[in-house]
């Protein structure tokens, strides 16, 4: 059973009530990630418009600091241009937290991965759309 009492505040609050939850229909770029070890996994979906994240979201099955990253995070990106975006870690994420426990740290790995995947699905993409119109 998890001890809830080691995360903070912000962290309570990202898994309580975690942000941009669901799935993009028609989106632009799809990252899976999955951490072998716990089993913990999370999706992330994109549209760009103009190079910028113009939407994402995310679903986690996970532990609480995996969803409340996973929420911080796609805060944190909304907007950016995509090759910031991608520049967007786990230091990042554990600041918007206030911190993780030592044994949590991992868990604000799989969102920026998704990410990264699903950022590099939308170039793959792109870059067909891109060839099939020639
Ligand atoms: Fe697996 Fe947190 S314990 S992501």
């Amino acid at each position: 059973m998890e001890n809830i009492s080691q995360y903070t505040a912000q962290v309570l609050d990202h898994f309580q009530n975690p942000r941009n939850v669901g799935e993009i229909e028609n989106a632009d770029g799809l990252g899976i990630i999955g951490d072998p070890e716990c089993g913990d996994h999370v999706r992330v979906w994109i549209k760009v418009d103009d190079e910028r994240i113009a939407d994402i979201s995310f679903k986690c099955v996970g532990c609480p600091a995996a969803i409340a990253a996973s929420s911080a995070f796609t805060e944190i990106v909304r907007g950016m241009h995509v090759d910031d975006a991608v520049e967007v870690g786990d230091e990042e994420v554990e600041k918007a937290l206030g911190r993780l426990p030592d044994a949590k740290r991992h868990c604000s790995l799989l969102a920026p991965e998704a990410f990264f995947g699903a950022v590099m699905d939308y170039v793959v993409r792109s870059t067909r759309r891109d060839d099939g119109e020639k």
